[in-house]
């Protein structure tokens, strides 16, 4: 599961790992993996927000329908004994209008499994559950599934104590939307707290998200159980980084770059990103060895000064024109503001950040666009 818009990004995170993603869709893409290969999703994607082990799809979207299909599938088998669990739902369909009540109806379908064969039911436990059981319901039928990482992957992250206006995984999607490379520089110069510029750098690095296993559902689940977990994660945590282009992160904000520091040496990046107090005017890439690309999120202008944002705009737009032969992926939620850059999106990738319709814009900017920067 990712955020709408972001299904491309792993899409090929997933094909980088060796496996096949069939055809995404909105919000989620399926792949057919073993248990080791989907142990390893779990434990190193970056783009993904949850990882589902499906157990069936295309249920009935209406209750009898599918309490009678849940009945069908083998819980006993599914959940692990005394461990407590819950159901969490999402959408909707015409009959299953609320997702408590679909998770309700789910709950009791699972236990009628159990009651049926004369088996103890695992306790539920709504508050804190180690085990999810996860329901998609749209109008075309019911997936249901098992949360493999026992919630949200991005809480889980080296960022969680930072208040980031990005998440890890969608600042990871955009990375691969716009196609970071380990041999060309990098340069976000408006990194604020530091997420997009880190997770881009993982990114172009091929560092694996390293989860610890414990913190996940695997070790709960026989199916995964007999893995060697531990090794598995300890050889994704070892995964260092190569060499590589300079990858840069500037702002104008000396507090904003405290919180990238502490995020970058959290993730083992501090030595791999040069971070430096300076506002976007400043910025010229002499040294910096080769077209690169800006991947950044430059203010909006929409919660705080839309002068700023503005002005942040139009500079960069005049910093761009002298960059011939770059690329910049700019993250925009305010049409108004990014008019300001002065150039065209050779593409737009719509993604839904924090609730508001955002696009990640990319450019090329020509050699002939060469200019001397206005003082
Ligand atoms: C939307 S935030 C960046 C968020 C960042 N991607 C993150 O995940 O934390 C925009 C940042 O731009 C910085 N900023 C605003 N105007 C600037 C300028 N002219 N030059 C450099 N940084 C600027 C602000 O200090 C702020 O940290």
């Amino acid at each position: 599961m990712t955020t709408a818009g972001l299904e491309s990004a792993v899409a090929l995170e997933l094909s980088r790992m060796g496996l096949a993603p069939l055809e995404p869709g909105r919000g989620f893409v399926c792949v057919d993996a073993s248990a080791l290969e989907g142990a390893r999703i779990v434990l190193a994607i970056r783009s993904a927000s949850r990882v589902i082990l499906e157990l069936a799809s295309g249920l009935p979207a209406h209750a009898d329908g599918l309490l009678g299909a849940l009945c069908g599938l083998p819980w006993e088998d599914t959940l692990p004994m005394r461990t407590p669990w819950a159901v969490r739902a999402i959408g909707k369909s015409a009959e299953l209008r609320h997702t408590g009540f679909a998770e309700r109806l789910v709950k009791d379908g699972i236990r009628d499994r159990f009651r049926a064969r004369g088996r103890e039911c695992p306790p539920v436990d709504p508050a804190e559950p180690r085990v999810i059981v996860d329901l998609r319901i749209d109008k075309k039928g019911v997936a249901v599934g098992i949360d493999l990482g026992g919630g949200s992957l991005h809480e889980r992250g080296t960022h969680r104590k930072i208040q980031a206006p990005i998440r890890e995984h969608v600042a990871a999607g955009l990375a691969w939307l716009a196609g970071v490379r380990p041999d060309q520089p990098l340069v976000d110069p408006f990194c604020g707290s530091g997420t997009l510029i880190a997770e881009a750098a993982a990114v172009a690095l091929a560092i694996p998200a390293g989860r610890k296993a414990e913190r996940t559902t695997l070790p709960r689940l026989a199916l995964f159980r007999k893995l060697p977990l531990g090794e598995l994660a300890a050889d994704l945590q070892a995964k260092k980084a190569g060499p590589h282009a300079p990858f840069l992160a500037f702002d104008s904000q000396e507090s904003a770059l405290r919180s990238a520091r502490m995020s970058l040496s959290r993730m083992g990046l501090a030595a791999e990103i040069e971070v430096r107090c300076q506002g976007i005017d400043r910025f010229h890439a002499d040294g910096l060895d080769g077209p690169g690309l800006i991947i950044s999120n430059p203010p909006w202008g929409i919660r705080l000064d839309k002068s700023e944002a503005r002005e942040a705009w139009r500079t960069m737009g005049t910093v761009a024109r002298t960059l011939g032969g770059w690329r910049l992926a700019l993250l925009s939620g305010n049409p108004a503001v990014t008019q300001g850059l002065g150039l065209k999106a050779t593409r737009r990738f719509p993604v839904l950040v924090g609730g508001i319709d955002a696009r990640l814009l990319t450019y090329a900017i020509h050699e002939r666009r060469r200019e001397t920067p206005k003082s």
